[in-house]
């Protein structure tokens, strides 16, 4: 039997990748977190290409991007994102690529880089992708497309937690700040911006638990 492909977009801090995995699990599907791509070549950046004030040197990027290898391996049963071998699971949910991702995320080269890769990934079936343009650009024939959406102050609760839970410090001012200042960058940029596809369902997790949003996905997809 064919497993179904599923798009999960929306804002930041919906719960989009802790759903997705859990959803993978009970469809005994594969869960690609795509956000986490962008957040490692955001690391890479941070870490090899800088200008001498502290910027991302964006052509130095381009150039290096075929130095970087992004596989993510299993860990116990988590899958952990490696950068050219290395684990950089938690320095990929640092402020400071927090900070910066969007910025690499705009860029055309970036996501040209990654399309093809998520593209090829779901040529079989029988995944779930979570991110900003899967169901309008990555996988525009997905099965199932959901976009969940949450109130800022909902997600900006959420959002600390996790920081807190990974042990990173954080203001939540801070990380409202930068919710609004991503959420902003990714919707208007010129290529693939966060958008709603028109035939996705809509969720609005704002009142509802983690289970409640995954039962609700659940519900649409039962009959595959
Ligand atoms: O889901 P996340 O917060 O880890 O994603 C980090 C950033 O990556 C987000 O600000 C926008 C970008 N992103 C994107 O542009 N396209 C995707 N498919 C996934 C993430």
């Amino acid at each position: 039997m064919k497993k179904p492909v599923i798009a999960i977009d929306g804002y930041s801090s919906t719960g989009k990748s802790s759903i997705s995995k859990v959803i993978a699990d009970k469809l005994g599907i594969v869960h690609l977190d795509t956000g986490a791509l962008y957040r490692g070549i955001t690391w890479f950046a941070l870490q090899n290409c800088l200008n001498d004030n502290g910027s991302i040197n964006l052509e130095g990027l381009f150039s290096s991007l075929g130095q970087i290898q992004l596989e993510f391996k299993n860990n116990d049963g988590e899958l952990v994102l490696h950068l050219n071998h290395t684990d950089i699971s938690k320095e990929i949910r640092s402020n400071e690529v927090s900070s910066n991702v969007s910025l690499i995320a705009k860029q055309k080269e970036v996501r040209d880089f990654l399309l093809h890769s998520q593209r090829s990934l779901a040529e079989k079936g029988g995944i779930i992708m979570d991110g900003r343009d899967i169901g309008t650009v990555v996988l525009p024939n997905a099965d199932f497309k959901f976009f969940l959406t949450a109130s800022i102050d909902e997600r900006t609760k959420r959002r600390y937690n996790e920081l807190l839970s990974l042990g990173i410090e954080a203001e939540e001012e801070q990380v409202k700040e930068n919710l609004i200042i991503r959420d902003k960058i990714d919707s208007e940029r010129e290529i693939a911006p966060l958008k709603q596809a028109d035939d996705a369902i809509v969720i609005d997790n704002t009142n509802l638990t983690k289970k409640e949003t995954i039962e609700s996905i659940l519900s649409h997809i039962k009959n595959f």
